[in-house]
């Protein structure tokens, strides 16, 4: 966690003046994986790696945001922002700024100061966490007091429309909503949720696989197009059917035929991890830690052979973690193809299981884990 007093001298050396502080989270997502985009469910939890925003006023219209993670300032012009990104890390504090315009908001100039821990470009959601600090930061601004569902609704619209990342919800959801000690299930048809204790007792390890991931690049993007596609063949024979939300697995079983052989196989993966999703919040509320366990191998392995988005690395890492004492549940989290794992393990072991699996990983793939211990941490917020 950085210290909030490091931040507001960052910001008040470049401005000379006094700003107001906000933080927001990363995530990692406990199960429910590409079901975000398809209206269904997920579980993801908060961390306790986050952004913070520092935000001031300007007298010249000017906005200057800068990034200590970049070490680099941008100067935009508050009456003429671009409408679409460049692919510059500013593009996800300017989105929201664009997004706050075209809501009707006169943007006045304003110094934004970003600095943070969340891993970049690990499945841990930096980016709604970067997202989610300067929408905080930007409605105290304007004062302005959008509901948390909202704030989580416009920032996945910058990083949509903006960025140009075709995301889901989920990570700027739990970073605006998150409970401290909790999951949370989230329905994304209707963004109605419910909390789920994560029992005393139970760490939480974050496994760095060290294989760079990113939701911009073509991967995640394809595999959206397919679970689209399934969905498309199963609507033309059930008009109710509008998302893979909506479909069963009787439906593939009667029209997969009529799908690509991968469209098939992420319609199983979409299909099987929703139910998956809403059997592991159930079994976190009730203690039943190891059916969540069997649950979340049975949704690595269907992300890993249906779904193929995981890796050699990603794999690996879960192979070992299933073979280390007081493993509760492991699996490849967040939107796939590298990025960290997350490892349910009882908490009495958790020092041992940690040492062992970056010793481990680190004999197997000649690749040096990073290994974070975290608890659930709460959602985003000012700092006073
Ligand atoms: C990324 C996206 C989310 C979600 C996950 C996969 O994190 O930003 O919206 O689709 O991948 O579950």
């Amino acid at each position: 966690m950085l210290d909030p007093k490091h931040i507001r001298t960052l910001h008040k050396n470049r401005t000379g003046n006094e700003p107001a502080l906000f933080l927001a989270p990363g995530r990692v997502n406990i199960i429910g994986e590409h079901t975000d985009y398809a209206e269904g469910f997920v579980l993801p939890a908060a961390i306790e790696f986050a952004t913070y925003t520092a935000i001031s006023p300007r007298a010249d219209g000017k906005i200057t945001i800068y990034s200590e993670n970049f070490n680099e300032e941008k100067v935009f012009d508050a009456a003429t922002l671009p409408s679409k990104g460049s692919g510059h890390w500013s593009d996800y504090p300017l989105g929201v700024v664009a997004i706050f315009a075209g809501e009707g908001h006169t943007i006045p100039g304003f110094a934004l100061t970003i600095a943070g821990d969340v891993p970049l470009g690990s499945g841990l959601s930096s980016s709604a966490s970067v997202e989610i600090a300067t929408a905080l930061a930007l409605s105290s601004l304007l004062g302005i007091d959008y509901t948390r569902p909202k704030l989580a609704r416009l920032c996945q619209r910058a990083e949509n429309e903006f960025v140009g990342a075709n995301c889901g919800i989920m990570d700027q959801f739990i970073s605006a909503n998150a409970e401290a000690n909790h999951a949370l299930l989230l329905d994304c048809r209707d963004l109605s949720f419910r909390y789920a204790p994560i029992p005393d007792g139970v760490a939480l390890i974050i496994a760095n696989t060290m294989v760079r991931h990113s939701v911009a690049g073509g991967e995640y993007t394809s595999r959206r197009a397919e679970v689209e596609e399934a969905c498309a063949v199963i609507a033309r024979h059930r008009s109710g059917v509008r998302f893979l939300r909506d479909a069963t697995l009787d439906d593939l079983a009667q029209w997969g035929s009529e799908m690509s052989p991968n469209a098939l196989k992420r319609g199983r993966h979409v299909i099987g991890e929703n139910l998956r999703t809403v059997a592991a919040a159930d079994a976190l509320t009730n203690g039943n830690l190891a059916e969540l366990g069997r649950l979340m191998a049975e949704a690595h392995k269907s992300y890993s052979e249906d779904f193929e988005a995981s890796c050699t690395e990603a794999d690996t890492m879960v192979a070992l973690a299933n073979k280390i004492p007081g493993l509760i549940g492991a699996r490849l989290t967040g939107g796939g193809f590298g990025g960290c794992t997350v490892n349910l393990v009882e908490e009495a072991q958790a020092e041992n299981f940690a040492a062992q699996l970056k010793e481990h990983y680190k004999n197997t793939t000649g690749i040096t884990p990073e290994i974070h211990r975290t608890k659930a941490a709460g959602g985003a917020h000012r700092i006073d």
